[in-house]
């Protein structure tokens, strides 16, 4: 019997082996095929993109001239979608770029006091167009801060433009920032290191069960837009990649019929 049993198991584990070495293998083509979608991708973003720069280069000249208004009514629709697909490529072609991991963000010193209302005050107004109020409250000494100016606006213009988007007429978001000062003691030595909280609050709730998924490239969650405001769904997709650039971490919470996303940095 002993015998019988020790046959199995050298069976068992060759088999195992076997099977570990076809996984391998798998895994090895998954990934070289990922590697030529996302060389695809690129290369066909931009090929798309030169063209489309050259007709917005067009449309820009013949607005020059007198058209009908029905002419300039089809100028408008050619523009507004021209703009639409360039944003979608370059949404596309920054992901791309950040997925590849490798590139470090340069640094700016922001002072926040100056900067913030610089992104803020644009969402004021947009907010208005739907009588939405944009409520704003911040520390009342915000101090400066070490980021990237590019990453940190285009974060935080995402999540505003999200808010905006996904609330009913009339609703109100907020925007809060805390600056917190979280004390670690290792050993005899006291560490400080400082953080800065955004949290965008808007009246919207977003299933559990949808939550994990939208931080995924191209996922939009099914009949969420009553108001058709539009999207590729890449928005967040992309937040969450400059997040990580730029050593922060981003979290969304969702229940009483509210949804807060916070964005934590490193100051
Ligand atoms: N502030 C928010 N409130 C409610 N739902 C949101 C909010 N932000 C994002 N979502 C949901 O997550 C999905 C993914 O967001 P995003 O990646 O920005 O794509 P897009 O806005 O282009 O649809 C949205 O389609 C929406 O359903
Ligand atoms: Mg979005």
């Amino acid at each position: 019997l002993y015998q019988q049993v020790q046959t199995l198991n050298t069976d068992l584990e060759k088999q195992v082996q076997d099977r570990t070495a076809e996984l391998q293998q798998k895994v090895q083509e998954l990934q070289q095929l990922n590697i030529l979608k996302d060389d695809f991708l690129s290369t066909v973003s931009h090929e798309l993109r030169t063209p489309l720069s050259n007709m917005k280069m067009a449309i820009h000249m013949l607005k020059v001239f007198p058209v009908s208004e029905r002419g300039q009514e089809y100028l408008n629709i050619l523009d507004t979608e021209c703009k639409r697909e360039i944003n979608l490529i370059t949404d596309l072609l920054d992901l791309q770029r950040l997925e590849g991991g490798t590139e470090l963000a340069s640094t700016d010193v922001i002072d926040l006091a100056s900067w913030l209302p610089t992104i803020i005050d644009p969402f004021k107004s947009r907010a208005k167009e739907r009588e939405q109020t944009l409520k704003v409250k911040t520390p009342k000494k915000l101090p400066q801060i070490v980021s990237n100016n590019n990453s940190l606006s285009r974060i935080l213009a995402e999540l505003l433009n999200n808010a905006c988007k996904y609330t009913q007429d009339g609703g109100e978001i907020k925007f809060i920032v805390e600056c917190n000062q979280k004390k670690s003691s290792k050993k005899n030595l006291v560490e400080s290191s400082f953080s800065i909280k955004f949290m965008i609050s808007n009246p919207s709730e977003i299933p559990a069960s949808e939550l994990p998924k939208i931080f995924n490239k191209f996922y939009r969650v099914p009949n969420a837009d009553p108001w058709k405001q539009g999207g590729t769904g890449l928005g967040l997709a992309l937040v969450k990649k400059l997040v990580e650039q730029l050593n922060g971490n981003i979290l969304v919470t969702s229940s009483n019929g509210w949804t807060t996303f916070t964005v934590e940095m490193p100051v």
